[in-house]
């Protein structure tokens, strides 16, 4: 798919399959996740990746609450993104320029990985909302490291539609200064 069409029709899926996701789908999504731009090439980022169905379903667990994310129920797989200690550069530069470098590029990544999903036909949902530390303990994360993100990866149900997207419109979002 070129990324024009990937990008119109990657979307969050919150209504999976059961089908467990093949490993080598997954390392690929690694690997575009790897080769993402990051501040100084600091790479502040490890991924742990659940597909064990016992712990995918303990994660599931801890995605849910508040009404928040009960679709993570029938989801196979999760990968768990974790802030690491960004280069000494990255670190110097985000303290003089007041910027969060490392949680940017967290998200660069991310979003490399989902795209890559998309690419193999896989479908993800980022989620923000969990319980940060007995995920932490449930998946051996040391914890004094964040936990940013956790992403369901699977194959979307196949009655999981695709939804027209809900944007700004772009005069609001880009300033062209010719
Ligand atoms: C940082 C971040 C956190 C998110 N957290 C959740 C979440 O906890 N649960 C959820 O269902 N979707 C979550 N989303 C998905 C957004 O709701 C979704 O990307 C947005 O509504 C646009 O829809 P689309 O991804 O289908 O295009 C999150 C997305 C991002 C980038």
């Amino acid at each position: 798919m070129d990324f024009f069409t990937l990008s119109e029709t990657r979307q969050s899926c919150r209504n999976y399959d059961t089908r467990p996701v093949e490993l080598e789908k997954l390392a690929r999504c690694i690997q575009a996740a790897r080769l993402a731009p990051s501040a100084c090439n600091s790479q502040p980022w490890h991924f742990t990746v659940v597909t064990r169905p016992d712990l995918a379903k303990q994660v599931a667990k801890l995605v849910q609450g508040a009404g928040f994310n009960r679709f993570a129920e029938r989801c196979p797989a999760f990968i768990a993104v974790t802030e690491e200690a960004a280069n000494l550069s990255a670190r110097l530069g985000g303290l003089v320029k007041r910027q969060e470098y490392a949680q940017i590029d967290i998200g660069l990544a991310t979003a490399h990985l989902c795209f890559a999903a998309a690419e193999q036909g896989l479908s993800t949902c980022i989620m923000g909302w969990f319980q940060e530390k007995a995920i932490k303990k449930l998946l051996g994360i040391p914890a004094n490291k964040r936990l940013r993100l956790v992403v369901a990866v699977g194959y979307a149900a196949p009655d999981d539609p695709l939804r027209p997207k809900t944007r700004k419109p772009i005069e609001q979002i880009a300033t062209y200064l010719k």
